[in-house]
């Protein structure tokens, strides 16, 4: 289940400068390994673009679909003030409860709040306008969670999406990992219709998994 690869020398670089992780983060890790599921999870410097996007939007109301156990949702819990929120989304109840153990041991927690379901069901019943939306839960959604993210963010709110190359697929580069068809339609569909959106400025991020950003006008 892991994704482990070797880092390049420029992560390495930008991951030792401007990435430091904090004693949570390296706790959360932990347990991703020890569970085999480290490298789901994105990467430090990337947790760091989350942050400092958040921070650049001032964002008060984030919603993170697809949590894991927490790394990248305490990224972004870092650059909330006290009185922020961040909704994040689970729907694996084992991912949902290390998650919750470990982003309460966190001073953060109470910014954090957890949903264990499905990440559409979930979507529907909240009454937010979030200023950013992270999509990272299971790729064949990701154009319905756009479509969510469109409607529901502010106006100058931001949408992201991980893992936009699909695994390679988006690109033609075969990284030895399979891609459902109907994954690869829907990333297609998520880049493509982001791209040609007149309601969004845009632009990809060129990390190794793909970083979409699109600002709602
Ligand atoms: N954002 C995390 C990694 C998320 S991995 C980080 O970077 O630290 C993707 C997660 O999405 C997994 O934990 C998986 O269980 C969850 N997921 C998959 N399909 C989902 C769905 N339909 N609704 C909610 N969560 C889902
Ligand atoms: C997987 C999911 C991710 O969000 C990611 O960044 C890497 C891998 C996965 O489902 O394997
Ligand atoms: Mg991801």
């Amino acid at each position: 289940m892991a994704r482990e690869r070797t880092t390049t020398l420029s992560e390495d670089y930008i991951n030792r400068l401007f990435a430091k992780e904090s004693e949570a983060h390296i706790k959360i890790n932990k347990a991703l390994k020890s569970d085999e599921k480290y490298g789901i999870n994105v990467g430090a410097y990337e947790g760091k673009i989350l942050q400092f996007l958040a921070q650049l939007m001032q964002a008060r109301c984030i919603v993170e679909i697809g949590t894991l156990y927490g790394y990248s949702t305490l990224w972004m819990a870092q650059a909330l003030p006290a009185d922020g929120r961040l909704i994040a989304i689970e729907k694996s109840k084992a991912h949902f409860e290390q998650a919750k153990k470990l982003l309460e041991a966190t001073e953060h927690k109470n910014k954090i709040e957890l949903h264990c379901g499905e990440a559409l069901e979930v979507l529907k019943g909240l009454k937010v306008t979030p200023d950013m939306v992270f999509i990272d839960a299971d790729k064949a959604n990701y154009k319905n969670y756009l479509d969510w993210a469109i409607e529901a963010v502010r106006p100058g709110g931001l949408i992201i999406g991980d893992n936009t190359f699909l695994f390679g697929h988006m690109i033609g580069e075969d990284r030895g990992e399979r891609g459902s068809s109907k994954a690869i339609e829907a990333m297609s569909a998520f880049n493509e219709s982001i791209a040609a959106s007149d309601r969004l400025v845009s632009v990809m991020l060129p990390t190794y998994e793909g970083m979409t950003l699109a600002m709602k006008k």
